[in-house]
């Protein structure tokens, strides 16, 4: 199988598994335990803390770790539980796990202002920035868009927010481990991460918090976390976070580089082909992320026609109701119907090859002949 739907998920890293195993089997302590078996477990965590926050050069005291990146977003909009009814502001093309909790807080009274983008898929700088002149309560943009790969002015939204007392959220679920992200410089003072994006297990993410913030929890219990959120800790999986935050932090220049070479390659050739669009050419991107569209074959024929062939890849649209409907993403964008209702999306990882973009060329190319016999048949 060719897999290049590394923006869906990740295979775990091999050194992260060896560094889980002994957590699953002989250091099976409950880290909240007192005895050693327990304290070897919390110092694991620690350690994995550690790791963790400085990959993105966070104080590991910032960190609260969660079941993943939902509900790291969940809980990073669960600050507005401190403040009276008021207005949020959130780009329209958020995660669903941003979206949907903010209009959980609508329906509970609060104003929720969609922040738009522009065709190439990056937010309006100017009208975020028009919003936050009236001192919403909080904004949240993320950092990479996980269908188009586009970079969002993270840092000139958080310091425009700062500066008018707004709390400022980012979702860098899909931009940890492909691209430098630094907690303090990026200016947000909340910040969403998850393991499985970048080679770690699934089940666990982390939300980094700004100090000056108190963020009620979403899991009340025991206290874990210091009373942030409460379950006993997945001590296996946080373990694995750490590494692969190790290894990211270790590797980051060298992925990038591979990954930008494989997106050249990919892109010249599919360049080519005529009627083929790439997405968001000339926005700045992850460099893993291919968004193309192939105007007369549906999204999802193609991903079927492809995994058929043994290739692993997303579409930005999706069934609905018997008809394909471009995601809420290609929507926000004001994307072409017809291009919308084409796309297809390819994220290399680190461990991916030429010969294997060079085969999703070539498979690309094939469905794009039997379509065109096809459709000459047809007339
Ligand atoms: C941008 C973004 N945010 C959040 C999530 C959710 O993360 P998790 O799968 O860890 O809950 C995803 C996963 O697809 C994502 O791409």
């Amino acid at each position: 199988m060719i897999y290049l739907d590394h923006n869906a998920t990740t295979a775990i890293d091999p050194a992260v598994l060896e560094a889980m195993l002994p957590y699953l089997t002989e250091y099976y302590g409950n880290p909240s335990s007192i005895h050693s078996p327990g304290r070897v477990a919390r110092t694991a965590i620690d350690n994995a803390r550690e790791q963790v926050a400085q990959l993105v050069g966070a104080h590991p005291s910032q960190l609260i770790f969660t079941s993943g990146g939902t509900e790291a977003n969940n809980l990073a909009l669960n600050s507005l539980a401190t403040h009276a009814v008021g207005t949020m502001c959130v780009s329209t093309i958020e995660h669903p796990s941003v979206l949907e909790p903010a209009r959980q807080w609508q329906k509970k009274g609060w104003q929720l202002e969609l922040v738009p983008v522009d065709a190439g898929g990056t937010v309006q700088e100017a009208v975020a920035m028009k919003m936050l002149q009236k001192r919403p309560t909080l904004i949240s943009v993320m950092m990479a868009n996980n269908e188009t790969g586009v970079i969002q002015p993270i840092a000139s939204l958080a310091q425009f927010a700062r500066e008018h007392g707004v709390i400022m959220h980012t979702d860098a679920v899909q931009a940890v481990g492909k691209i430098a992200v630094d907690f303090n410089t990026t200016g947000a003072h909340l910040m969403s991460l998850s393991a499985h994006k970048m080679y770690g297990p699934k089940g666990v993410g982390a939300l980094i918090v700004d100090k000056v913030l108190d963020i009620p929890p979403l899991l009340f219990g025991g206290g874990h976390e210091k009373g942030r959120r409460s379950g006993t800790e997945n001590v296996a999986a946080i373990v694995g976070f750490g590494m692969a935050a190790v290894l990211a932090r270790q590797q980051l220049d060298q992925r990038q580089q591979h990954l930008l070479a494989l997106r050249t390659r990919l892109e010249a050739t599919l360049k080519t082909l005529e009627g083929v669009h790439i997405i968001s050419e000339s926005a700045q991107r992850l460099p893993n992320t291919v968004l193309i569209a192939i105007p007369g074959i549906e999204g999802e024929t193609l991903i079927m026609s492809l995994d058929a062939k043994g290739i692993a890849l997303s579409s930005g649209s999706a069934c609905a109701s018997g008809d394909t409907e471009p995601s809420h993403v290609l929507r926000a964008m004001e994307l072409d119907e017809a291009l919308a209702r084409s796309t297809l999306r390819i994220s290399v990882g680190k461990d991916s090859t030429q010969a294997e973009c060079d085969a999703v060329i070539a498979a690309i190319k094939e469905l794009r002949q039997m379509r065109q016999q096809l459709a000459s048949v047809a007339w």
